[in-house]
């Protein structure tokens, strides 16, 4: 069996790949056909055009593509609509012009229909055919028999002058009560004795305010009428709901307002909770009050410790639906631009300082001093890093103390052309029969330079 795969294969894969066969035949379609661009094969982008058989019509584009290894759109041919003499002599109608004949009408067209003299029309007398189907209006006798009380309807009242006895093919009218939606014709017809099918009158839907209260539910959009009382929503209407104020939606905390589709059915309420949080977990820092549970719109002030800041600058934090706000979190502090005592920054960081600062942990920042003062380093251009303690080392200018050139009658201990600043130290000796002044061989640099002045004198003879 695997030898004959490996024997086939190579066969199998010509047959697949070097075809350009990317889409199938283009699909076969009722009462239609393909007017041009058939082939034996066909690939991407390939087009072929259909035609619909006489009468019917096309709906949307008479051409599809191979695309994605598949025809799209797929063609419809919808079906005209054929009204028969038979029928229309049936329910007395006459086709304009008093004709009575068999006729076709395309789809989306519109047929023109009358009664037989002495019968009247129950509905508009202009007709649409939509694939293949069309409502025929009916024409009631007005020679039938007499009607009494039409029939009263639920939620509902007749608005036509009421009378004793309705002539056949009078009709009455109906209206629904507020808030009632009506569902059919809004006419009756007195038809040879008995009246025609009488519209229903939907019931709205009640939105009870005691309900509302006690699920701490409001309505987005006050409808008009008195809010103390109960709102009703008609029929295919909508309402708006939202959680009252420190409530939120259960079901889908993202969306603050459900809308409420009144369909016949009972309302369902969106459901609401109260919106409470939990005490937030702060590293590197605290906050005050402690508890257990807050509620809407509590407020925490958190501290951060030292080395860290707060991330939003604000140290009150607000319960909200969708947590504390700001967040409470501590990150390691930033660091400022600084004004450095007899130095700068270099002219980068000075010049784009706004653009540059704060700087974040890691990064760095140069800075020069000026004549007469040194970085700590003791190098013409100092360098301090962002700690999440801050700047370290302290970008600082110190005093430069220089070596005297010559010390009369006394040598500097092994320190030539070293620099020194403020804080550091230098010692000497002095020639025989010489004493450093002051009893100290060291001097110790200041920022009014050496002092004691680095100095031999003659020894005293006593
Ligand atoms: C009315 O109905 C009666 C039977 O109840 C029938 O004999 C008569 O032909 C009908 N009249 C019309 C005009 O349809
Ligand atoms: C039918 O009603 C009309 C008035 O609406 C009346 O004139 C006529 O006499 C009535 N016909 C019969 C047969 O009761
Ligand atoms: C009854 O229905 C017709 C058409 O549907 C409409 O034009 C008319 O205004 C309606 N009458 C009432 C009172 O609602």
């Amino acid at each position: 069996m695997k030898n004959l795969l490996v024997y086939l294969l190579p066969f199998l894969l010509r047959t697949c790949c070097t075809s350009q066969n990317v889409c199938e035949e283009p699909p076969d379609i009722d009462f239609g056909e393909i007017r041009s661009g058939e082939k034996a094969a066909y690939i991407e982008s390939d087009r072929v055009q259909y035609n619909c058989n006489p009468g019917f019509v096309l709906e949307g584009s008479e051409w599809i593509t191979c695309s994605g290894r598949k025809w799209t759109p797929t063609p419809k041919c919808l079906a005209p609509c054929i009204v028969t003499k038979q029928q229309l002599e049936a329910k007395n109608l006459l086709l304009s012009g008093n004709r009575v004949r068999t006729q076709l009408i395309q789809h989306n067209h519109m047929l023109q229909f009358q009664c037989r003299e002495g019968h009247v029309l129950t509905v508009p007398m202009d007709r649409k055919c939509l694939d293949g189907h069309m409502d025929l209006p009916s024409c009631i006798s007005e020679r039938g028999k007499n009607c009494s009380c039409p029939p009263a309807i639920e939620n509902g009242d007749i608005i036509t002058l009421s009378k004793k006895q309705y002539k056949a093919g009078s009709s009455v009218q109906f209206k629904c009560q507020k808030y009632y939606s009506l569902e059919g014709d809004n006419r009756t017809f007195c038809d040879n004795g008995t009246w025609t099918k009488a519209p229903v009158c939907l019931e709205p839907c009640a939105i009870s305010l005691a309900e509302m209260e006690n699920r701490k539910i409001e309505i987005k959009r006050k409808l008009d009428g008195d809010i103390s009382e109960n709102i009703y929503v008609p029929r295919g209407g909508s309402v708006e709901f939202t959680c009252k104020m420190g409530y939120m939606v259960t079901t889908n905390p993202s969306q603050s307002v459900s809308v409420i589709q009144c369909n016949g059915d009972s309302i369902v309420y969106p459901e609401c909770k109260e919106i409470v949080c939990s005490p937030p977990q702060v590293e590197n820092g605290n906050f005050q009050p402690n508890q257990i549970q807050y509620e809407y719109e509590d407020t925490i002030e958190t501290q951060c410790e030292s080395g860290y800041q707060l991330q939003s600058r604000q140290a009150t934090s607000t319960c909200t639906e969708t947590g504390w706000s700001p967040p409470p979190i501590c990150i390691p502090k930033n660091c400022d631009y600084i004004r450095i005592e007899n130095g700068q920054l270099s002219d980068f960081y000075e010049r784009w300082k706004d653009y540059y600062f704060p700087r974040r942990v890691g990064q760095t920042v140069d800075y020069y001093c000026s004549y007469g003062f040194l970085p700590r380093n003791k190098e013409t251009r100092g360098r301090s890093s962002c700690t999440k303690f801050g700047w370290s080392p302290e970008p600082k200018c110190f005093k430069k103390c220089d070596i005297p050139r010559r010390l009369a009658h006394g040598t500097f201990n092994a320190h030539t052309r070293r620099k020194y600043i403020e804080g550091e130290e230098i010692s000497f000796s002095c020639e025989n029969g010489y004493d450093p002044a002051n009893q100290q061989a060291k001097a110790v640099c200041t920022k009014n330079g050496w002092s004691p002045a680095p100095r031999c004198d003659m020894k005293k003879t006593e």
